[in-house]
């Protein structure tokens, strides 16, 4: 059995973040979101994964470069542009070869890996696998409708009116059947060739397709309000400890301090984690805080968010549900008058406190 791995796309609600990176790269607790994937998927026993990359193929590579820090071996797969997840399917044909496979899409967060998954399919074999789980808003998923003793009856993506409560995650198992069907898939309305036609493809040519529904932690990480969520979750259960320097500081809760960062005149209250060679300073962070590698946070206080590598925080009370990109400076404007001064990219998002 072998893995297909999505890291294409263009990651539209990350912007700006994802103009410059790849939004399966964005850190969840100080580690890239695909990193969890990839993992669960060598927990489930599968070496062989192709990893689908577009325009942050460079970044992707450098980043997970031959697989072997997972136990993987990994071939990429270069798609031209985002032309659908079965036309991801498409072009790998050729390295999935006969046999089965789980395509995972590189920016699902699933607690509790995979195994639970993969080891009936590999006995059963239905043509395809899915797994739903119950959302308040379907409207943004592909939305599965099921018949007669939880039989999938129709998929729908994105549908404005909804069927049902029950999203499609972003992991599937297939047999090598769905090739024939991906073959002759045309374009939706968007443009795209979709997966989830490809499966109901499958259901119209009588085959099986087997349905999960789970009640597990699932969250698709394409916006920042998810991203937080998540990173929240996996730190209110990351491992604490102090391995960098602590100085006239007070850590309350889960706090992770990496090598060779410096936490100096400060108060951290958990879970938190900052990565290496990063320095906080006379400031507070509050609990479900990320801050990345090599950062600078003086004088400041950050609470509930994600803070990327290089960037600096300084003098800046409070900031909060936030995600601050790699190398951003954040400081207060220099004199009066009391104006916001601000060099933003291209789609950045600012809220600014009306009342200071
Ligand atoms: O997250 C679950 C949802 O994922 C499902 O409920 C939907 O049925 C499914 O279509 C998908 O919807 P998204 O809108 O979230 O898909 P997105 O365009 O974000 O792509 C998912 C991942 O696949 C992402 O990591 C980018 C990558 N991708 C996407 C496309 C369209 C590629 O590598 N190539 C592509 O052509």
């Amino acid at each position: 059995m072998k893995a297909l791995v999505l890291a294409g796309g263009a990651g539209t609600r990350l912007r700006p973040i994802t103009h410059t990176s790849a939004k399966q790269l964005v850190p969840v607790a100080n580690k890239p979101v695909l990193f969890y994937g990839l993992e669960s998927i060598a927990e489930a026993g599968i070496t062989d994964v192709g990893i689908v990359v577009g325009d942050t193929a460079r970044e992707i590579r450098q980043a997970v470069g031959d697989g072997s820090a997972f136990g993987l071996n990994i071939t990429y797969l270069p798609q031209e542009a985002p032309l659908g997840l079965a036309h991801a399917v498409l072009i790998a044909r050729e390295y999935l070869g006969d046999d089965d496979f789980v395509m995972y899409l590189g920016d699902n967060f699933l607690i509790g890996g995979i195994t639970d998954l993969v080891e009936p399919f590999r006995v059963e074999r239905p043509a395809a696998q899915i797994m739903l789980t119950k959302v308040s808003d379907p409207r943004a998923f592909g939305v599965a409708e099921l018949g007669m003793e939880g039989r999938l009856v129709g998929l729908e993506e994105k549908p404005a009116e909804p069927r049902s409560d029950l999203a499609l995650i972003g992991i599937y198992l297939f047999t090598p059947a769905v090739h024939d069907v991906v073959a002759d898939l045309k374009p939706s309305g968007r443009g795209e060739l979709e997966i989830t036609h490809a499966i109901s493809g499958l259901l119209d040519a009588g085959h099986r397709v087997a349905t999960t529904i789970t009640e597990g932690y699932w969250k698709d990480t394409g916006s920042v309000a998810d991203m937080l969520q998540v990173n929240q979750l996996v730190l209110e259960q990351m491992d604490p400890g102090v391995q960098g320097d602590v100085v006239d500081s007070e850590l309350i809760g889960r706090v992770a301090v990496a090598p060779g960062a410096v936490v100096r005149a400060s108060r951290i209250v958990g879970p938190a984690v900052i990565g290496p060679g990063t320095v906080v300073e006379d400031s507070y962070l509050g609990p479900f805080t990320s801050v990345a590698e090599d950062c600078q946070i003086t004088d400041s206080e950050v609470e509930y968010s994600v803070v990327l590598r290089g960037a600096a925080i300084r003098g800046v009370r409070r900031i909060e549900a936030s995600l601050i990109g790699h190398e951003v400076e954040v400081t207060p404007a220099p004199r009066t008058p009391r104006a916001h001064r601000l060099v933003l990219g291209d789609h950045s998002k600012v809220q600014i406190c009306a009342y200071s």
